[in-house]
C-alpha cells in the first residue's frame, strides 16, 4: 500500500521532490483526491493514465497555483475565459481554453484545447507552489470507477499504483469541478458550455458571463465523466422515481438480492435485506457524500443499489449527472 502522510509542511516538501523526479502524488483538493504528476514531464504524465488504467485520448486537467500561471499552458483567452478565472479561481471550476504550444499533446489527449484549474485547496495549492509548475491530475480512481473523497478511498482505488497519497481529510464539495469550455472561436457556438456539471452552478456562470450559459452534450466521448458508465461501484445502480422506493427494493429484496437503498431516510421502517445508506436531500450535502455511499454498495455487500435523482439546481445538477453515469450501462 501507498504511504499516507500528513500534510506538513516537510510531507508537502517530500510530495514535490516525488513529482520533480517523476513520481506520482495523490493530492487533496476541494472537490475530490488527484492523482498528481509534474504536467511538463511526459513520462510522469504517461503513469498517470497507466495508473488510472485510463485511454490516452481522454485528456488531464492542468492544475496552477496562481491565475498568472495561465499563460503557459494557454492562449487566446476570451474575455470570458479571464472573468471566469477571475471570479471562480481558486474553486472548483475548470476551463477549457487553446493550448500553448508548449502544453504536452500526452496532458491534452492530441487536443487543441486544455483544461485548467486552480483548486481551493491549501495542500494542493502548497503542493503545486512547491513543484513550480502545472500539476496534472485527473481524479485518484480506476477508470470508470467512483472518484475518492478521502485518503483511504485512494489507497483502496489505486494501492501501490501511487507512490505517496497527502492526506487532507475528506473533501468539502465531494463531486469534480464544474468543466466548462470557452475555447470555442466561432460565436455562433455561444461563448461558453459546460461538458461537466459540478461545483460551481450553471446560475453563477451566467452571472459572470452576462449570458445564459448551459450544459452541452459532446457527441465525440472525450471525457471519461461523458462515457455511458462512471462513477459506478461494482453493483449495478438503479433510478427509481421516489414513489416506487420502497415497492421495488422490496420486490428484489424478496428475489433473495441484498438491497441498498440511498436515502436520506436511514430511520424508515424498510423491508427486509434493504440496506439503507445515507445520502442527504440537501444537494450540497448530498455532493459531499455521495462517493463515499456509492463505495458503501459494495462494502456492505450489496447486489443492486436503488436511488432517486434530487432537483436539478446547484450541486443538485452534479449530483443527478453523476447517479445517471454510475447507472449507465455497464460495457
Ligand atoms: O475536480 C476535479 O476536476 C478533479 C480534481 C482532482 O481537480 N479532477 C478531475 O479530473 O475530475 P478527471 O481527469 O477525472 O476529469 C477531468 C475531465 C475529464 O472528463 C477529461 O476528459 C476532461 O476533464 N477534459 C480534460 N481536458 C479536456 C479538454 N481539453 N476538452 C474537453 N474535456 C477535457
Ligand atoms: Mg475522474
Amino acid at each position: 500500500m501507498a504511504t499516507i502522510l500528513p500534510p506538513t509542511p516537510q510531507n508537502i516538501a517530500r510530495a514535490a521532490e516525488t513529482l520533480r523526479a517523476g513520481g506520482l502524488v495523490a493530492m487533496p483538493t476541494e472537490t475530490v483526491y488527484g492523482l498528481a504528476a509534474d504536467a511538463t514531464q511526459p513520462a510522469a504524465v504517461a503513469r498517470v493514465f497507466a495508473a488510472k488504467g485510463r485511454p490516452s485520448t481522454h485528456p488531464l486537467i492542468v492544475h496552477l497555483s496562481d491565475l498568472d500561471q495561465v499563460h503557459t499552458w494557454a492562449i487566446n483567452l476570451s474575455n470570458v475565459a479571464q472573468a471566469f478565472m477571475r471570479a471562480f479561481w481558486p474553486g472548483p471550476l475548470t476551463v477549457i481554453v487553446r493550448r500553448h504550444p508548449n502544453t504536452l499533446t500526452a496532458v491534452t489527449g492530441g487536443l487543441d484545447t486544455v483544461a485548467l484549474r486552480v483548486p481551493k485547496h491549501p495542500v494542493a495549492l502548497g503542493l503545486i507552489r512547491a513543484l513550480g509548475t502545472g500539476v496534472a491530475a485527473p481524479s485518484a480512481n480506476r477508470f470508470g470507477g467512483v472518484s475518492p473523497t478521502t485518503a483511504a478511498h485512494v489507497a483502496q482505488s489505486l494501492g501501490d499504483a501511487v507512490d505517496l497519497i497527502l492526506d487532507g481529510g475528506p473533501c468539502d464539495v465531494g463531486v469534480e469541478s464544474t468543466i466548462v469550455d470557452v475555447s470555442q472561436v466561432d460565436p455562433e457556438a455561444g461563448v461558453a458550455a459546460v461538458l461537466r456539471p459540478g461545483g460551481v452552478s450553471l446560475a453563477e456562470l451566467s452571472r459572470v458571463a452576462g449570458q445564459p450559459v448551459f450544459e452541452r452534450r459532446s457527441e465525440t466521448v472525450r471525457a471519461p465523466g461523458q462515457l455511458e458508465s462512471h462513477y459506478a461501484p461494482e453493483a449495478p445502480v438503479r433510478l427509481v422515481p421516489p414513489r416506487e422506493l420502497v415497492s421495488e427494493a422490496a420486490t428484489l429484496a424478496a428475489q433473495g438480492l441484498r438491497v441498498a437503498v440511498l436515502t436520506e431516510d436511514t430511520q424508515a421502517d424498510w423491508p427486509p435485506g434493504v440496506v439503507a445508506i445515507a445520502l442527504p436531500s440537501d444537494p450540497a450535502r448530498a455532493a459531499q457524500r455521495l462517493y463515499a455511499a456509492l463505495r458503501e454498495v459494495d462494502e456492505r455487500g450489496c447486489h443492486v443499489a436503488l436511488t432517486t435523482l434530487p432537483l436539478p439546481e446547484g450541486l443538485g445538477l452534479a449530483v443527478a449527472d453523476r447517479l445517471r453515469k454510475a447507472a449507465g450501462p455497464r460495457p
